[in-house]
């Protein structure tokens, strides 16, 4: 493999030329891009016998070295702004995107709803312990329905291992550990699982409900629930509660609404499980409750008919503007 000796010289010549932002980065991806000299060369080093590789390797990767060195330096020596762009003030003003996200939109208005109804809101921690985000729910260790929720965790070897939150459920741990029941409690979020593609990611947006008083049933969930869906699509729906299992809730639902002739999911919910109410100090025999959680972003993606799930962070004005 030849390596050129001008290398480094005709990069500083070529730089010398550049007038504006635009010609840099040609120049720069001439140089360092993935059709540039280097990238191909590292590319062919397996063609190469074992000997000859390693030294080619060496050399190839303190040219490559000294040319990042050169365009940083270049980079933080100049300023294009003030010396190409002119800024002609007499052009009309560009309107600017004002207005919440639609997540945040969604949001609030879930939250408006349940705050009529009395629920304080409580928001909590994203980066969590074990116990909050799991052990209290009533998932042991080794449960195999940790696995669905596998995450980004902080530390896994110390004894009160961090991770980010995989839902907003840890939110039910606290406030029943610091408040006295009754309890109507409604907690918005940020929450992380190992998931992405066109529906999922690996970041979203729940939204956590919890009730807990004498006297509360499946009934009253239900009711809140249907009469929730049908004021935030702002029409009839129909709605089905399709039997499924949360470890901390006992009996358990998921709630699909119908959209096209299609059914799809998007709520979790459930009477509160005695083990939870155990686990945080609340008589089980005298209280009940129940709790819910529910994805904003595919509520608002029904409610805006957004097809991709990642439209809503990708930072495109023109979409967000249609919103
Ligand atoms: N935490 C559950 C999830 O993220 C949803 C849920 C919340 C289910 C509360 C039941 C009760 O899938």
């Amino acid at each position: 493999m030849q390596i050129p000796k001008d290398l480094i010289e005709e990069a500083l010549r070529s730089l010398s030329s550049v007038a504006n932002e635009s010609d840099f980065f040609k120049v720069r991806s001439q140089f360092l891009g993935k059709k540039s000299f280097i990238q191909l060369s590292f590319k062919e080093l397996k063609n190469l016998d074992p000997e000859k590789k390693v030294l080619a390797a060496k050399e190839l990767n303190l040219l490559r070295n000294q040319l990042n060195n050169i365009f940083r330096d270049f980079q933080e020596n100049i300023n294009f702004n003030s010396a190409v762009d002119i800024i002609d003030t007499s052009l009309p003003v560009q309107d600017s995107v004002s207005g919440a996200h639609p997540i945040s939109k969604c949001t609030n208005k879930i939250l408006e709803y349940f705050e009529n109804l009395n629920f304080k809101t409580f928001y909590g921690n994203e980066i969590e312990t074990d116990f909050y985000n799991f052990e209290a729910l009533n998932f042991p260790k080794n449960h195999p329905a940790r696995q669905m929720h596998d995450t980004f965790y902080v530390d896994t070897q110390s004894k009160d291992s961090y991770l980010l939150r995989t839902h907003t459920s840890n939110t039910q741990i606290h406030s029943m550990l610091e408040h006295a029941a009754p309890i109507y409690m409604l907690s918005p979020g940020r929450v992380y699982r190992c998931d992405s593609d066109t529906t999922h990611l690996p970041m979203f947006t729940q939204v956590e409900g919890l009730a807990v008083d004498v006297d509360i049933s499946f009934a009253d969930l239900k009711g809140i629930l249907i009469d929730f869906l049908e004021f935030f699509f702002n029409k009839k729906m129909d709605i089905r509660f399709r039997p499924s299992y949360f470890p901390f809730t006992e009996p358990s639902a998921e709630v699909d609404i119908k959209f096209d002739s299609d059914w799809l999911e998007v709520l979790g919910c459930g009477m509160v499980h005695p083990n939870v109410l155990k686990n945080c100090n609340i008589d089980h025999h005298k209280f009940q409750g129940y709790a819910f959680g529910m994805g904003v972003e595919r509520l608002a993606m029904l409610y805006y008919g957004v097809k991709d799930i990642r439209d809503f962070y990708s930072s495109n004005l023109e979409f967000l503007e249609q919103i």
